[in-house]
Order: C-alpha cells, then structure tokens, then sequence
C-alpha cells in the first residue's frame, strides 16, 4: 500500500488498497473478553477481513501520564488476527483522559459565550493548542512504535471526524495561534487592515497581538474579512493537528495506510494539505441522520448527495462508519433500516466511489451516551438479519473486488465543489440565501431522479471526461479557473455560471469592476447591471428568511403579493417564478438570450444567456437554481450536450450510477424502495450480484434489491 501519497487530489482517483476492507469499528473495551473469541469467530465467517479500533481509548491506552498500557489492544488484535482479521489502529485524540484535562485544563475548548467545554463527551480540546499538539505528538508516537512490527497492524485513522462537535474555539490558545497565523499571512498589520476593511466601524489594529476572535452578535457583526480569515485559521490548524501525527506515522512505518473519517465536514480544507497529507479519505454515512432529509425528503437521495460531495474532494473513498441500524445519542435518533436495506445502503456507497467499507458498530454499547446506537450484532448477543445482510454484502465484495477497485464513478453533470474559500465566503454574509451547495443539489436531485451520472468537482480538476459543469455563485473567482473554463468549453463543453459568481476578491471585498469581472464577462458575454433579493419559492416574504440569518423580526401578516415584488420570467414556451435572487443582465452582440425577465419593471431584458466558445458553450443565468427552473433549463441544455440517462425512463425508487475504466464499465443499480420494481432500458450485460446471469432490457428487484451489470 501507500504509492499515490503524493498523486495529485482529483475527484477521478481510485483508493490504492491491496483489496476491498470490509468489516467493522470495534470496541473490545465495551465487551467483556469471554466474547472476543467467538467475535472473531463471527466476523470471519461473515467475510470480514478488517476492524477498526481504539480511537476513544487513551485512558486505557495511557492510564497516566508517560506509563503506557496496550494489553488490552494487543490481545484483541492478536485474536482477530488468529481468525484472518486485520486492525486499523486510530489515534486516540478526539477522547483525551481526564488527567490530562486536569493537569492543563488550559486545553479545552472554549465557545462563543467563553465557556469553556468540559470532560464528560468528546471534542472538548482544542487542536490549536500547543500543549494539546504535544500530548497528541507524544500518544501518537508511543502507539506507531509498539505497532511498528505487528503484522496485523495495516493502517490508521487520524483521530475521529475531526470537527464534527465543535470546529471553533475562541480560547486563549486559538487567540495566540491565530494572531501567529495572520502574522504570517500578512507580515504588517496594514495589510491585514487593508484585507478585514479596518475603516469600516474603526476595525483597524495597531499590532498583531491586538487582533480579536470574531464573535457573531457581539454585539453585532464581524467584518467578512476576518471571519474569512477565522475558518481559514481553523482549517489550517486542523490540517497542522492533523500532519503531526501523520508524519509520525509515516516515519515510523511508510507502508501503513494513513486516513481520516470525516464526519461534519466543517473547517477542512480537502483540497489542503489536509488531504494530501492522507492517502485517502474516509467517509462516515449515516443517510437517516442528517437535517437535509427534512428538505430532500428521502434519506437515498441525502447519501447520494454526501458521498457525491465527499468523492469531489479527492476521488474514490472508503466508508469507515456505514449506518447499519437505528442510531441515536440522547438528544436525536435515526429511522431505522428495514430488512434488506442495510445492504442496499452499503451497495448504494459503492455504487459512489466507496472501496471499503465498515458497518457502525460490530455491537452496540450497553453504556454511555449510545446506548442505542444499534450494530451488526445485538445486545443480547443475537446475530439476526443485519448481521446475515453484513455476510452478504462481504462475500459479494470479496467476489467483485478485482472488478470494482481500479474504477471511477463516471460523471457526465459535473457541479463545482469542493473549494473552501468559497463555502466560508458565503458564509461570512449568507443574507439568507442558499449556499452554493444548497443551490446546486437542485440540480444533483434532478440529476439523480433521472439516473444521469452527475457529482461534485472542483475546477482545477481534469475536467476532459464532463460534458456539462454547473458553477453555483461561487463568489471568489479566479482567473486562471476562467482560462480552465473557457479550454473545458472550446473543446465541447458546456459551462453553466449562476448569479453572483466572481462578484468578491479573496480578501472578501467586492469587486471594483463591473460583475461578474473582466474575465467572466468577456467568457459570458455578459455584464450585471442590477441585482436584488427575492423570497424563496412559496416562502411568505424576505422577512421569513432574514429571521433564520440574523433573529430580526417577522412580519406577523403575509405581505400582499404586490409587496412581495416577485420575479417572473420566460423560458422556452413556460412563464416561471424566481427564487432568492435576481440580476438584470446587459449582454453582448454574440450572446444568444435564452430567458428572459417577464413582469414589472424589467419585463423583456435578458435573464439568462448562452454564447458559442469553440465547440462548446458558456450559459449564463442571472439567478439561482429553483426546481422548475432546473427542468427548463435542463431541458433546454442537455440535449445539445449530448447528456442521456445511464438507463432511460428509470422508474421511481430507484437509482443507478456507473464505475468504469477502459476496460470495464459496471452499472450499479439500487431499488431504495421497499416494492419489488421493474426497469426496462437496461443495457446489456451480465448481472453480477445474480450468478452473472445476462441482462438485456429490463430488469426486475425485489424491494431494496441491489444488481451490479458489467455491460458488454
Ligand atoms: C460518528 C462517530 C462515531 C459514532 C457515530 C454514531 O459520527 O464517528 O464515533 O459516534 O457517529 O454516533
């Protein structure tokens, strides 16, 4: 293992393991040790070969300071190792020990109130701190040395979703550290006035060591520029925790794997040296979990969505914490998977770029704050369904593995992603709207009804195998990405901007020139004359989304709609409503109108473009993305960009994506409902998830039913 170290990050890259891990996280300091042999035992024959462990044991690992203790870790490997199973160890720092706490409670965490986070869960020490970057350094090295020859020892998760809990600090060391950063960033304290708009509200330093932390509602709000430069300070200190441990690792043994599960995804930058420090990242799914099931409304299409997010950061991944059951902590609980879909979930990962992957949790707890956080086997030591559907799922990866590994998930719709400074952007100002990535999964959601294969990509990329990428308002733009665009389209391709993209410069500060930019408008044809905000689709008024943002008042009457001045416009043969945004756009003589602005004042002027760039095209929509207006515009696009269904008319309930390479092409295919369905269209191939029997046309599945088809 361990070759591309240093292979360029792209969303196309496979993992580089010697085969498909698949397995468990393991606790074997929750289960008494008369269990352990017959766990081995089980996980063996249900086709595991990996385990994961003791990312939560540093008391036990280290009872006190300097006096170390692997007993408990060394037998539990040899065991499983006995029964063909390897471990990957993790470092344990996401828990630190109480002795720890108490000899320097100086290490905590502090929150935005300055109350500083307390022993008792997990995340409450800051990884900014010097001293806590010591203690980290100093457990790390002790593990990778008694692990140094253990053969069963074969690789290592970096702490445990970093961030998730709590990205900010705003303690005492957070403060030192970020005044030592932006020191560096900006070398005199000028520039960093220039960069924050120290004019603004008397903003401006007179040394570094005077610099604040930004404080919402402190009592107002912080200046753009430094809270740009907040996050931008956390991502870095959380890569620099990060690459201590990682070069520790590396020295003591280079042929281990190294990664990290990444959870929250909160204050990472993945095209950093967060990521390339990894030889691949880890992906914890839990699709019944997150808030957007409330927006999305169906937990198939939130995984799709995260996995295809994760892949753009640095290609193919590994699960290391799949959801096998009902999951909860005391304040929040999952739905739970009905027989048959655990499986369909894991395939459904697979199917996205997973290359390993390891069910949450081989058992459940029967203490401490998840007690209900269900896994593979019971609390009552019952091995039932979810554990058959784990042996399933194993024997079916360990048969596919040569035909899986070494492939990408082809992408015809690509979305940028993926860039930090632009997710932070918005979120210095949100003013209510969507992020880009809010917006964009209108477009990822149609995509995936429609079985066309779409993800997340960066711009910087290789862009060679997309036929059409869509930029949200990506409001810090670079040049040199124009360039990358303008060749994507020249060759072919299709370029989609959205409003507001290139409107602000990387300190934050909006552009002198006409938007969106000199570049993006001799690219587009287009210049924004005007702008404004509009209310989300159906929503009552502005007020309703400002209340979100800032706690300003809400109107107690619906506005009349003359008040609520909304925005229609035409496309093609239909009249739609717009949502969040608007801009009114002057266009050039090349430019072909595409939409135009249909009511009140701007009634007849350009709302949407299209100008020819080589082979290609380069659109230009001067609002955000709304359901209706991803149809139309789909609609209108597509076509020309020679963008087809994986397979055609695909029936509700079910999602289809394609891994391939030069030699093979497999069609993953998922019923996420749970009535059989019926799929006609199927290319022709051979099924191998059903003895290799030939396909041609249509399929049946059973509900939740899974098929891989090796086209011809
Ligand atoms: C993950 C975490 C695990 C466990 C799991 C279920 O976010 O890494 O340690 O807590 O969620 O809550």
């Amino acid at each position: 293992m361990s070759e591309n170290k240093s292979a360029k990050i792209s969303a196309w890259n496979p993992v580089n393991t010697d085969r498909f891990l698949v397995g468990a996280p393991h606790y074997p300091e929750h289960v008494d040790e008369s269990y352990w042999e017959r766990d081995a035992e089980r996980m063996a024959k249900a086709g595991f070969n990996i385990v994961r462990m003791a990312e939560f044991a540093w008391h036990i690992l280290e009872p006190e300071l300097g006096r170390f203790d692997f007993e408990l870790f060394d037998r539990a490997i040899a065991i499983l190792g006995s029964h063909g199973i390897d471990t990957i160890m993790c470092t344990p720092t996401a828990t630190p020990p109480r002795w720890l706490t108490v000899a320097h409670p100086e290490i905590l965490r502090v929150d935005g109130k300055g109350r500083p986070m307390s022993h008792g869960s997990r995340q409450h020490c800051d990884t900014a701190s010097p001293v806590f970057r010591e203690h980290s350094r100093r457990i790390t090295k002790a593990m990778a040395e008694h692990y140094r020859d253990n053969p069963r020892v074969v690789g290592w998760q970096t702490d445990n979703e970093l961030n998730t809990s709590m990205p900010e600090s705003f303690s005492k060391a957070t403060l030192s550290e970020f005044q030592l950063f932006l020191a560096g960033k900006y070398s005199t304290i000028d520039r960093l006035n220039h960069a924050w708009g120290g004019d603004f509200w008397a903003t401006a330093y007179q040394s570094f060591d005077q610099v604040v932390l930004p404080i919402e509602f402190g009592p107002t709000f912080p200046s753009p520029g430094h809270v740009q430069d907040y996050h931008r300070f956390l991502a870095f200190s959380t890569a620099r925790f990060q690459h201590d441990q990682v070069e520790i690792l590396r020295a003591v043994n280079p042929s281990w794997f190294v990664f990290h599960n990444l959870g929250g995804l909160r204050d990472i930058d993945f095209r950093g040296q967060f990521t390339t420090d990894l030889d691949f990242v880890g992906y914890d799914i839990y699709p019944m979990l997150y808030d957007e099931f409330q927006r999305i409304g169906n937990h198939a299409k939130v995984q799709a969505l995260h996995l295809d997010i994760c892949r753009g950061f640095s290609g193919n991944y590994i699960v290391p914490e799949q959801q096998s059951s009902f999951g909860s902590q005391p304040g929040f609980c999952t739905l739970t998977p009905e027989p048959g879909e655990m499986r369909r979930m894991a395939m459904s990962s697979v199917a996205r770029g997973a290359d390993g992957l390891m069910f949450f949790r081989w058992r459940p707890a029967h203490f401490g704050a998840e007690i209900y956080w269900m896994g593979i086997i019971d609390h009552d030591d019952v091995p039932r369904h979810r554990y058959d559907e784990a042996k399933r799922f194993a024997t079916e990866m360990k048969a596919l593995q040569d035909k899986i590994l070494g492939t990408y998930v082809r992408m015809d719709v690509g979305i940028a992603g993926s860039d930090f400074d632009n997710q932070e952007a918005h979120k210095t100002y949100p003013i209510g709207l969507p992020s880009p990535q809010d917006d964009a999964v209108l477009l990822h959601q149609y995509c995936y009804d429609r079985g066309i294969a779409c993800g997340f990509i960066h711009p910087e990329d290789d862009l060679s195998k997309l036929k059409l990428l869509y930029v949200p308002h990506w409001v810090m733009w670079k040049g040199e990405w124009t360039e990358r665009l303008k060749s994507f389209a020249e060759a072919g391709g299709t370029v989609v901007f959205a409003a507001r993209t290139g409107t602000r410069d990387e300190n934050n500060h909006v552009i002198r020139q006409t938007a969106p930019g000199t570049s993006l408008a001799k690219l587009t044809g287009v210049r924004v004359e005007d702008f404004g905000r509009l209310s989300a689709p159906g929503a009552m008024g502005l007020f309703e989304v400002m209340e979100r943002s800032g706690g300003l008042v809400v109107p107690p009457n619906r506005p009349a709609e003359s008040h609520r001045r909304e925005r229609r416009f035409k496309i093609g043969n239909r009249e739609l409503t717009a949502g969040y945004f608007y801009e009114n756009l002057i266009v050039d003589d090349d430019v072909e109108v595409i939409a135009v602005w249909s009511n009140r004042y701007a009634e007849g002027r350009p709302m949407a473009t299209s100008r020819k760039v080589g082979e290609g095209r380069v659109v230009y929509l001067g609002t955000y993305l709304t359901p209706d207006l991803t149809e139309a515009l789909s609609e209108r696009l597509f076509g020309d960009a020679r963008i087809e269904p994986l397979i055609a008319d695909l029936p509700e309930g079910v999602e289809v994506t394609m891994r391939m390479n030069e030699d093979r092409r497999l069609l993953f295919i998922q019923n996420y409902l749970d009535k059989p369905a019926r799929i006609s269209h199927v290319p022709a191939g051979i099924n191998l998830l059903d003895a290799g029997k030939e396909v041609d046309g249509a399929l049946a599945l059973e509900g939740y039913g899974c098929a891989v088809v090796q086209l011809s």
